[in-house]
């Protein structure tokens, strides 16, 4: 019998991430390197505040957009980080980053219309188009010199009469990119000017190792641009298992996030956003912790895997990604498959990252310097 399931979904394709993490799952000693996520369970303090609200009795419904306290939180967050005055209805606390997402797109794209979106990059942020009935345009950053360059000319003339929304991550899953201010700029002048979303994910905006943070698009863009930023307590924080994030809109959209959101989740839980609370008022040191844990990461894969005879790295400068060429090796799934089979090491194809990812391997260096090494020590003998 066929079940009454609407085309759109019925076409949806698997992760392709998640295709070689199964492979994976179960091998015995297999190092899995391919998974977007640190090796840190979140901080005692943070969990603390969680179960300090249960005890309390916070087990109700809660204000939609999030806890006043945490809204106010967030807003003093972005002040400090990047001196971006933020007005409370602007901002929606959510689901993580994926729930943001969702109800972006719910918002902005009908069937038939399109987004347009720097690849490669985390590829569930296409399907939340492709859910809606939406097409998925994709414009690839340069790869040179061993850095990631975005053209925006060619960004600009991918965009139509049909296009809602331009979405980056920057820094980006899975190249580390970081766009310049003089881009986001850009493209925020751009949206403006053809009442385009800007949908800026800046949930590795932390994760950076040049200067303190990433530029943010809320530097840029007047309080009623139609631009959002997507953010997330998982990376930062060590809170992926939470579910917990933010997105910060132009005022005028807050009621209408407000009733989709009431609609999707009904609002999120209010233990969770007391500890999010927390996280945000006394997470500083462990953010500056993890950064260092991260740093030693990069460093040790960045130069184990540079000399190795076949292997091309690309710089990273942020979020915790390093992605690879290896010579004669075109076929990332392949390769990938090759390598959780036979070195027991796991990491991600870059095809399934779109266009741009296809021939380079991510590496999420996330974890301890003992087991990274571990894992150079595997490869080395099949990419030398
Ligand atoms: C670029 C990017 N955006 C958003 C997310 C969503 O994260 P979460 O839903 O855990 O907040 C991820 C997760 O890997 C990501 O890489």
């Amino acid at each position: 019998m066929n079940l009454p399931i609407r085309q759109q979904i019925e076409e949806l394709e698997d992760s392709k991430i998640v295709d070689v993490w199964r492979r994976g799952f179960g091998k015995p000693g297999l190092i899995m390197l391919g998974v977007g996520e640190g090796d840190l369970a979140t901080p005692k303090f943070i969990a603390d505040a969680a179960y300090k609200s249960l005890l309390d009795g916070e087990t109700f419904y809660t204000h939609k957009r999030g806890i006043p306290e945490l809204r106010q939180a967030l807003a003093a967050y972005h002040k400090k980080h990047w001196g971006a005055e933020i007005a409370d209805e602007r901002i929606a606390v959510t689901s993580a980053g994926m729930n943001a997402m969702i109800v972006i797109m719910e918002i902005a794209i009908n069937a038939g219309d399109n987004m347009v979106a720097v690849s490669p990059v985390w590829p569930n942020i296409f399907a939340t188009v492709e859910i809606m009935g939406g097409e998925v345009r994709m414009v690839a950053l340069v790869n040179e010199a061993a850095h990631w360059h975005l053209d925006l000319d060619k960004l600009f003339a991918a965009c139509d009469s049909r296009t809602k929304v331009i979405y980056a991550a920057s820094p980006g899953n899975p190249t580390g990119w970081v766009m310049p201010a003089d881009q986001m700029q850009a493209i925020v002048e751009f949206c403006r000017r053809k009442n385009i979303w800007f949908v800026c994910d800046e949930v590795y905006s932390r994760l950076i190792y040049d200067r303190p943070v990433a530029p943010s698009v809320l530097q840029f863009a007047k309080p009623d641009d139609p631009v959002i930023a997507v953010n997330s307590f998982s990376k930062t924080w060590a809170m992926t298992g939470w579910r917990l994030g933010w997105m910060v809109m132009p005022k005028a959209l807050h009621p209408v996030v407000e009733r989709l959101l009431e609609f999707n989740t009904s609002g999120g839980q209010p233990f969770l956003q007391r500890a999010a609370v927390a996280a945000i008022e006394q997470g500083e040191p462990f953010v500056a912790e993890q950064l260092e844990r991260f740093r030693a990461g990069r460093d040790l894969v960045t130069q184990r895997l540079g000399g190795m005879k076949r292997v091309k790295v690309t710089q990273t400068d942020a979020a915790f990604y390093l992605m690879f060429q290896v010579d004669g090796e075109p076929d990332s799934h392949k390769l990938a498959i090759k390598l959780v089979d036979e070195a027991r090491v796991g990491m991600a194809p870059g095809a399934a990252f779109g266009t741009g990812g296809e021939g380079f391997l991510r590496l999420c260096f996330a974890s301890s310097t003992k087991r990274l090494s571990e894992a150079m020590d595997r490869l080395e003998p099949f990419l030398n």
